[in-house]
């Protein structure tokens, strides 16, 4: 790190400037694993589009001087797509009361230095201000034999379980996307993690 870094909060059309920034740093941080993701531009646009027509959504952004170095991101279920909407209507939750978090990504040197809390503490207590009384965020699951698992992988579901969120295998969803070993896009796995609020 370079300089000390700075933090910005934005919501839906505030994100419009950023919005090239984010997509290159998800395409590079998701090339890891368990996402894998052969991203690209074109991907990138679509999806973070749904944030920025969101009114209601958060985008806290990292920067070191002028370089955007981590962000995490969040919207009501509602204004999601299906996929995500679907499995907590299915388990007869409510999705007006539901709260989702989208990814939260830090490029490798600046990890453990405390920004995930602030990311964490950050959605939820943007979360509750606009009366959601559920947060959520879902992961990919992935064989635990992957021939692309790194030999060192620690899976973040302790930290996740620290903060106070619970694993729930019974509401997952697919989202599709191209692996670095694929040719195509295919279906992935994601579970939810919750929190009451
Ligand atoms: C997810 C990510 C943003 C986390 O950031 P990070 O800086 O690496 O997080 P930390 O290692 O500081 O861990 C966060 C907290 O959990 C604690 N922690 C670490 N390992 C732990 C463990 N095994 N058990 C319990 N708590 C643990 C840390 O002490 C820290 O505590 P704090 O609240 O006091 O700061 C970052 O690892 C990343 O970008 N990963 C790749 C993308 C990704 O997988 N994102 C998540 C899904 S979208």
């Amino acid at each position: 790190m370079t300089t000390p870094v700075t933090i910005k909060t934005v919501h839906g059309k505030q994100l419009e400037p950023f919005l090239n920034s984010l997509a290159k740093l998800r395409i590079r941080v998701f090339r890891e694993f368990p996402y894998l993701y052969d991203g690209s531009i074109a991907y990138e646009e679509k999806y973070l589009r749904t944030y920025l027509n969101s009114s209601n959504s958060i985008a806290i952004l990292v920067f070191d001087g002028e370089h955007m170095v981590g962000a995490s991101t969040g919207l009501p279920i509602t204004d999601e797509t299906d996929e995500f909407i679907q499995p907590f209507a299915d388990a007869d939750m409510d999705p007006e009361t539901v709260f989702y978090c989208g990814e939260s990504i830090l490029l490798p040197e600046y990890r453990g230095l405390g920004i995930y809390s602030k990311f964490i503490n950050k959605r939820e207590i943007h979360a509750k201000k606009l009366g959601f009384s559920t947060i959520t965020f879902c992961a990919v699951s992935r064989r635990d034999d992957h021939p692309l698992m790194p030999k060192d992988y620690i899976p973040l579901d302790e930290i996740w379980k620290k903060y106070g969120y619970r694993k729930r295998p019974d509401l997952h969803t697919t989202y599709r996307w191209k692996d670095i070993d694929e040719e195509e896009e295919s279906d992935k796995k994601m579970v939810f993690w919750i929190k009451e609020l």
